[in-house]
């Protein structure tokens, strides 16, 4: 099948790229990135370099080299390389017009695999595979082959390429470089420019079949290469190679490591490499996969969704971040927004719980940020950061757009009026507890990040004494197109939310913890005064209630603004590119919206009815631009809620190909922000299980109120709820939960509302 001339499928699990497009390039990279949570190579072909966006990220390297951005740094590239056959260099694809180029991806095993063959050069062919093991986070393992070569001999350059694409400024200097021709080996070692960061680069290598009849070593300032006359054996070349990247914030000593690494998985070989690392593909995929029948490309673009989830999370670490690109690129600073709780994390909490934990961790780690932060603006506990990287600094510059007419700087307040980030931390620590029962967790971890968003949401409050109330004004909800409001509904419920939650562990600690309770106490100089305040916030805080068409005002004097379509203000635009946003884009006096808000509030509480929710999901729909990749999953679970699977289908397809059609905007005010939508790939994770399959889980426990959409005959996926495993298959006439046989404890749960208790391997099927 061909999708838009982008790709073929053959199967739920690879796509084919018959023909290279270069306005694609971007998209390839980010769509074909073979990633471990360590670091992310992008989809280029070997013979490609910064022009065609050649980039490997690499976690923990956070670095600012023009005095705004912060971000991850890329590693030189290792596999990089040019052939020369007859005397003829290849490499400039797709421009290239003696080469044609496929490029086939796997997503079970992130492989990338391309074949270009030469039309000018009898069948003269290059195939290359490579995978980012998950076996040795620090390897990607690469077999490289050219095939048919009627001539004998030809050449070669490979080596380190340290003269890469950044997207803010060059990350690294100082490079030193030296090749070990008794064991093949190279590297290149530099420093980040800012951070000081050692930055290590290995490649070794090994010609399976040809012969290395020369070899020249050139060095120039940021590169090292290796020219090489190579002969053909049975007119082939083939070469297995390895590209380790270590750095100083890994372990000390990344030289040794990365030269230790190279040597070894040379010994190893790539078939074995290979073996190792799908066998941890195979062991997540055993409760991560969600298996779609009746539309294949539905299933491949799940499976990417769901791919893309777990590579961008270095689930290997408690002390880094999700970045809303993931490691696709550098775009949004490989730094954690509330996506990572609201977005990326659900997934994990229902199949693998230890990374659900390490998420949550790096946010205590972080907590020392967040009180800077707060303490920087005057307020007090903890305000996470807007843009969050190693340390929970404030990463977001303050102006983060500009105006693309004018070319003024826009002030944008995401970093310090955007509060909601602070409770959906909360939020997500409450859901990891009821999804594990963890009570280690809260009481060593949870209930400190959990006190300290409270203490600020305390300083962060107004009372109105004419209303006797908590108001929260000037801040932004999750529509970042109106700053500058007051009352936003979604933040004020999850204040309310967070202060419940921290009263609520205070109160079991002072119960079953005590010691713990006055250790954490003493620890961040927690009172009682604090603990009444909580509490009488929580109750007259100002939750904005359904009036009498049951809607629910996005924040106070929304239903005031002018009331238009995005359609209609596409077209006020002067610049296609213009931000629009606070304080004088488009949208702004008007009730268009961004993204999700008030349906974003629906989808983390079931507490309004459905009257509520249909007439606010008919009202808010039509005026939401889905301007952010983060919407469309939203609408498509409350859709799926109220019975309307089919939009939910609809919002299914906008959600699932945002990356894999291509159908993105890469730059938008003037800042580039392409990648992989992380958000965007959890969102798929959440649709289906909390959208289709209706589960929730409150303190009544699991749920579930299936639907599901014509298209589909059938899903099927399993999960892990405390400690219970089960799977669910669903289809438009039942939908059945079948507990695993190793359970030890029965499984409560409900299915519209009747209750069931299963034993182990049980199963129960009900009729829809
Ligand atoms: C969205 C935010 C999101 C950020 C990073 C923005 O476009 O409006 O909600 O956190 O992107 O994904």
């Amino acid at each position: 099948m061909n999708y838009n001339n982008f790709f073929e499928i053959k199967d739920g699990w690879n796509l084919q790229i018959k023909e290279l497009k270069e306005d694609q390039l971007v998209h390839y990279g980010s769509n074909l990135l073979c990633g471990n949570g360590y670091l992310g190579y992008r989809g280029t072909l070997e013979e490609w370099g910064k022009e065609q966006y050649q980039a490997c990220v690499i976690t923990d390297t956070y670095d600012m080299a023009d005095g705004k951005w912060r971000e991850l740094s890329n590693s030189p590239n290792a596999l990089t390389t040019k052939v020369t056959v007859n005397g003829k260099d290849f490499g400039d694809y797709p421009k290239e017009d003696r080469i044609t180029t496929e490029l086939d991806f796997n997503y079970k095993y992130g492989i990338f695999k391309r074949i270009s063959q030469s039309k000018l050069e009898s069948d003269f062919e290059i195939v290359s595979e490579r995978f980012a093991s998950y076996d040795n986070l620090h390897l990607i393992a690469n077999k490289y082959q050219i095939n048919n070569l009627d001539k004998k001999e030809m050449k070669l350059k490979i080596g380190i390429n340290g003269d890469i694409w950044d997207l803010n400024g060059c990350h690294l200097e100082n490079f030193t470089g030296e090749y070990d021709s008794n064991k093949n080996i190279v590297y290149l070692k530099a420093n980040t420019v800012e951070s000081k960061i050692t930055l290590v680069t290995a490649l070794s290598f090994e010609f399976k079949k040809g012969k290395i009849k020369n070899l020249k070593v050139e060095n120039e300032e940021k590169s090292i290469y290796l020219l090489i006359k190579a002969e053909a054996e049975s007119e082939k070349i083939e070469m297995e190679r390895n590209m380790i990247v270590y750095s100083s914030n890994d372990l000390n000593g990344p030289l040794k490591a990365a030269l230790n690494d190279a040597e070894s998985a040379l010994k190893i070989g790539y078939d074995e490499l290979k073996e190792k690392h799908q066998a941890v593909w195979d062991k997540k995929w055993e409760l991560m996969d969600i298996q779609i029948k009746g539309n294949l490309l539905d299933q491949l673009a799940v499976r990417f969704n769901l791919y893309h989830n777990i590579i961008a999370t270095p689930a290997h670490s408690e002390r880094l971040p999700i970045g809303a690109r993931g490691l696709s690129c550098q775009a949004y600073q490989g730094s954690a927004f509330w996506d990572q709780e609201i977005f990326n994390l659900p997934m994990f909490l229902f199949t693998e719980t230890e990374t659900a934990k390490n998420i949550l961790k790096y946010r205590y780690h972080t907590l020392d940020g967040a009180r800077q932060k707060a303490e920087d603006l005057g307020y007090a506990g903890a305000f996470y950061a807007w843009i969050s990287g190693k340390s929970g600094k404030e990463l977001c510059p303050s102006f983060f757009f500009k105006d693309v007419i004018s070319g003024r700087k826009i002030r944008n307040h995401f970093n310090d009026w955007q509060i909601h980030v602070s409770p959906d931390i909360s939020y997500a620590i409450w859901k990891y507890y009821l999804a594990t029962e963890d009570i280690d967790f809260i009481v060593n971890y949870g209930s400190e990040i959990l006190f300290e968003v409270a203490r600020f949401l305390n300083s962060r409050v107004h009372y109105n004494q004419f209303k006797d109330q908590y108001e929260i004004i000037r801040l932004l909800g999750p529509d970042e197109y109106h700053e500058n409001v007051d009352n936003n509904a979604f933040t004020n419920y999850q204040t309310q939310f967070a202060l419940k939650k921290a009263l609520y562990f205070y109160f079991k600690m002072e119960n079953e913890y005590p010691e713990k309770l006055e250790e954490i106490k003493d620890k961040i100089n927690l009172n009682e005064s604090e603990i009444t305040a909580w509490q009488e916030i929580s109750e007259k805080i100002y939750l904005p209630q359904p009036d009498q068409s049951n809607l629910i005002e996005q924040f106070d004097g929304y239903f005031e603004l002018e009331d238009t379509t995005a359609k209609v203000l596409n077209d006020r635009l002067i610049d296609k590119a213009e931000y629009w946003g606070w304080p004088n884009g488009v949208a702004v006096f008007t009730q268009v919206i961004k993204q999700a808000d008030v349906i974003q509030l629906f989808t983390l509480h079931d507490i309004f009815s459905e009257e509520v929710l249909t007439a606010n999901y008919d009202y808010y729909e039509p005026r939401t631009q889905h301007g952010s990749s983060l919407s469309p999953s939203q609408y498509a679970v409350v859709a799926a809620r109220l019975g309307r699977a089919e939009e939910a289908y609809d919002y299914f397809k906008k959600s699932a190909f945002i990356d894999l059609m291509s159908t993105n905007k890469a730059v938008s005010g003037g800042t580039f922000i392409g990648g992989i939508h992380t958000a965007a790939a959890g969102g798929i994770w959440q649709l289906i299980i909390n959208g289709f399959a209706g589960m929730k889980i409150d303190k009544a426990g699991l749920s579930f109120k299936p639907v599901l959409c014509q298209e589909w005959e059938e899903i099927q996926f399993k999960l892990n709820y405390q400690n219970k495993k089960f799977e669910i298959r669903l289809n438009q006439n039942e939908f059945q939960l079948k507990t695993a046989a190793d359970n030890s404890e029965a499984l409560k749960f409900s299915v519209f509302e009747k209750e069931y208790f299963l034993d182990a391997a049980a199963e129960v099927k009900i009729k829809l």
